[in-house]
């Protein structure tokens, strides 16, 4: 875990929010690279609910809502609270769930521990000039909810018909008492979420459908069979809303942890809503039933990155020699990697070459996400791309300058081929 911490601020993937005042609560912020991983995490997320799912349409509502949203919705109330302790001693908070290891014991010193009471986790800010309860309201918990405030609007607008799916990317927030494990738990963060309304007679149809879909979208983006499973949530651990959750959960540096939840959510959350706004939320005389598949973008973040992070000692270079030190390689999947292309001039001493593969440089940072590097031994240099998962590196030579043809290295294969620049770009495309 601290080499995964570690390695993100260094390498530009995560630093900690106002670090330079000492940090603030558990936020963080994603840096040039990590910016670019989180954003193909979401593109590959919308393309598979979009583009290769059937009767999926998207959505993007605001995160401030009527504070009514989550008196329907449930939030309010003691559904969507955590049990906390306090520790008379040392004043430190805990949730109740997290000590039940620790012996009903304050884990920082020892101290007893008060008598468990329920803490809403909803985050309350206010709208306007003025801070009184008519002005009070949450930021949003779960992004699901404006899909179901919008259900008429996309079903009218869209001429949709059921079954159908709204898939929405956004940012939540709740009040978590303990965040921790780093990006897994933070009171900010981004959730991916889909809603399928469908007929209740077929809710557990498509609730095997998508979860086996949602299981297949990990494998194809490189997550291994052994470091994900699912675990059927106990009836009397479900969340307020949900009949049936199943949580796809991942093999974490602290041991398993839910990365997203395949929720059966019933008739819920549109009757509710429609008893609380007087809107009709049927259709053809009954509410459909939701199948949710949610997912944190910052969570499926981390488990790419410990997937995708690996320590190599002794292995080979390009020249055959053994290597001394400790590698990183990070293994992430392509379509995932935040760098796709490194353009490297041999030397930097010869005005040639570097004119030529800045021109290189230029070219092909319009279409993939390119650096440019001339500093350090062409070997160091690879080093630092394998480092950070950059899949092509095409390098400019003597000969370039001679026959106009590059060296393109493959991060995979280790592979080295020499291309025509006037053929690089459709040769990098084809194999990305
Ligand atoms: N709409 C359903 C819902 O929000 P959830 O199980 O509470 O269900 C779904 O959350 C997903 O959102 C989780 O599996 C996790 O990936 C992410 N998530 C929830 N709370 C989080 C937190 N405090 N920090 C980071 N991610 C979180």
């Amino acid at each position: 875990m601290q080499k995964l911490v570690s390695f993100t601020k260094r390498r530009g993937f995560i630093f900690p929010s106002s670090e330079i005042y000492g940090g603030f609560g558990s936020c963080y912020d994603y840096g040039p690279l990590g910016v670019e991983m989180k954003r193909n995490i979401k593109n590959s997320w919308w393309n598979e609910m979009t583009r290769i799912q059937k009767d999926v349409v998207g959505l993007d509502a605001s995160i401030l809502m009527s504070p009514k949203v989550w008196e329907a919705s449930g939030h309010l109330t003691a559904g969507f609270a955590d049990e906390l302790v306090d520790c008379k001693k040392c004043h430190h908070r805990f949730r109740k769930d997290f000590l039940e290891e620790a012996g009903g014991k304050c884990p920082d010193c020892g101290g007893e521990l008060t008598k468990p009471r329920k803490f809403n986790l909803m985050m309350k800010t206010f709208v306007g000039p003025v801070e009184d309860e008519s002005s009070a309201t949450y930021l949003r918990a779960e992004t699901c909810q404006g899909i179901y405030t919008n259900f008429k609007n996309v079903l009218q607008s869209m001429r949709m018909k059921i079954p159908f799916g709204i898939a929405q990317i956004g940012k939540a927030f709740r009040n978590e008492i303990n965040p921790k494990d780093f990006i897994f738990r933070t009171r900010e963060f981004e959730q991916m979420e889909m809603q399928w309304f469908c007929d209740p007679k077929t809710t557990d149809k498509f609730f095997e459908y998508w979860l086996k879909q949602r299981l297949n979208w990990y494998y194809k983006l490189g997550i291994s069979k052994k470091n994900l499973r699912t675990y059927e949530v106990p009836k009397k651990d479900l969340a307020h809303y949900a009949k049936r959750a199943v949580d796809i959960e991942y093999k974490f540096p602290f041991g398993w942890k839910e990365i997203e939840g395949i929720h059966n959510r019933g008739d819920w959350d549109l009757s509710n809503h429609a008893k609380n706004s007087g809107e009709d939320l049927k259709y053809e005389g009954y509410y459909p039933h939701i199948i949710e598949t949610s997912v944190g973008a910052d969570r499926s973040f981390f488990a790419f990155l410990a997937e995708a992070y690996q320590e190599i000692k002794g292995g080979r270079n390009e020249e055959g020699e053994s290597n001394k030190e400790m590698e990183v390689h990070f293994n992430i999947h392509r379509s995932l990697a935040p760098l796709k292309v490194a353009v490297l001039p041999l030397v930097k001493n010869k005005p040639e070459i570097v004119k030529k593969a800045k021109k290189i440089y230029e070219t092909l940072k319009t279409e993939f996400a390119t650096v440019y590097d001339q500093t350090g031994s062409i070997g160091r240099r690879y080093r630092r791309l394998d480092e950070v998962g950059c899949i092509f590196a095409v390098t400019i030579d003597f000969d370039t300058l001679e026959n106009d043809e590059v060296t393109v290295r493959n991060r995979d294969t280790m592979k080295q081929e020499r291309v025509k620049i006037e053929n690089l770009a459709e040769c990098l495309r084809k194999q990305l």
